[in-house]
């Protein structure tokens, strides 16, 4: 016997299934009037991460605090719009160079390669329309994943070389963000990608950070000058307030008179990851009390960027409306040291042709007591 299911309600069953699997909206259009998604990623926890193709922002994050609540863990904008702004980069994707490079210059193959000075004397984030400001190519996976690519033409910027990224999120059954990043040029060049993402495991918008304890898989850091840029030094953390290998509250030590600290107007700073080669190691840790929240950053990177938003001063306002003041969020940025291009001690940034760039990285989510 055949059921006769009617028309009407077939219309309606094809139109959920649709919507169920395209698990993307528009966002927005940019002034030019290209227009921007979200997708929509959700695992079997039901954490869900929130990607706008412009910038590869990571724009929502929901994660269980340890009743199992899910919160929006990182700071953001509710409209498109916000996100024209002049930058705090709010979880979007960094590139070509996270991070500063001196000067806006560096010397590649005895070619000098001028950059946009967007930070001082010097380039900070990949310059003027770095990759948090560009549209990338969206492909979703399985409704867990999303792939972004994105073809940066030679010169753009500054930098050398036609330069194809491609960036996968992926959320995890196990409560992951996990990024990788594979990047190939046609030219010599540099780069540093990462993604620049402000935490607060108590919830975007829920006070300051202060409070957070933080550990740090770091014997070493790279002091800097006033403009933030390392001197070259690797000065060891110990008996600083930069020792953070057993967990400290992040605010215990960010009014110290110590000359880094002052510089930095806080935490502003790279720390050298302890690891025994290019593999996933744990570089940080940070648990937050009363939401039970912690998080681990993972990464195949040999640094981190560890900032406890200095710049942010309250006249910005987020999702919800939520004010963001002065250290309200941290970022860890996973990366290669700043300004490498002009340390020929630092571990390289090059890319030649032929070779895959590839890093990893993962944001672990879980509850502690
Ligand atoms: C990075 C830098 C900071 C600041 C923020 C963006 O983390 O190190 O100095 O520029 O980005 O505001």
């Amino acid at each position: 016997m055949t059921t006769r299911i009617p028309i009407p309600l077939i219309i309606v069953l094809t139109l959920m299934t649709t919507n169920c699997s395209s698990n993307s909206r528009e966002f927005g259009k940019t002034p030019s009037g290209e227009s921007v998604e979200l997708y929509t990623l959700k695992n079997a926890k039901g954490a869900e991460a929130a990607i706008s193709t412009y910038g590869g922002v990571v724009v929502s994050l929901k994660v269980p605090d340890r009743a199992g609540v899910l919160g929006d863990i990182v700071l953001g904008f509710d409209d498109f719009k916000g996100y024209l702004l002049p930058p705090p980069y709010f979880g979007a994707l960094i590139g070509r160079y996270g991070n500063r490079i001196a000067h806006a210059k560096f010397t590649l193959d005895g070619v000098e390669y001028k950059l946009a000075k967007n930070d001082g004397d010097n380039t900070l984030h990949g310059g003027t329309r770095g990759f948090d400001k560009v549209i990338w190519k969206a492909k979703p996976g399985d409704g867990q994943s999303l792939e972004l690519t994105y073809l940066s033409k030679d010169g753009e910027e500054g930098f050398p070389g036609n330069l194809s990224v491609t960036v996968v999120y992926s959320l995890t059954d196990n409560n992951e963000l996990k990024i990788d990043y594979t990047a190939t040029t046609d030219k010599n060049t540099v780069l540093n990608l990462t993604n620049h993402s402000y935490f607060n495991l108590a919830g975007q918008g829920e006070g300051d950070i202060l409070a957070h304890q933080l550990t740090l898989n770091a014997d070493r850091y790279t002091p800097v000058d006033k403009g933030l840029i390392p001197t070259g030094e690797l000065r060891s953390v110990d008996g600083t307030p930069f020792d953070f290998r057993q967990p400290h509250a992040i605010g215990e030590r960010i009014g110290s008179s110590d000359e880094q600290i002052v510089l930095g107007g806080g935490y502003d700073h790279n720390f050298i990851l302890n690891r025994a080669g290019d593999v996933l190691s744990l570089a940080a840790k940070v648990t937050e009390a009363k939401s039970g929240r912690v998080l681990e950053v993972l990464t195949t990177e040999p640094a981190i960027q560890f900032y406890t938003g200095n710049f942010l001063d309250g006249t910005i306002h987020g999702k919800g409306g939520k004010v963001y003041g002065r250290r309200s969020a941290f970022c860890l940025e996973t990366q290669h040291y700043p300004d490498s291009p002009n340390h020929p001690a630092f571990p390289s940034t090059e890319l030649k042709p032929g070779a895959t760039y590839h890093t990893t990285t993962v944001f672990r989510f879980s509850t502690g007591s």
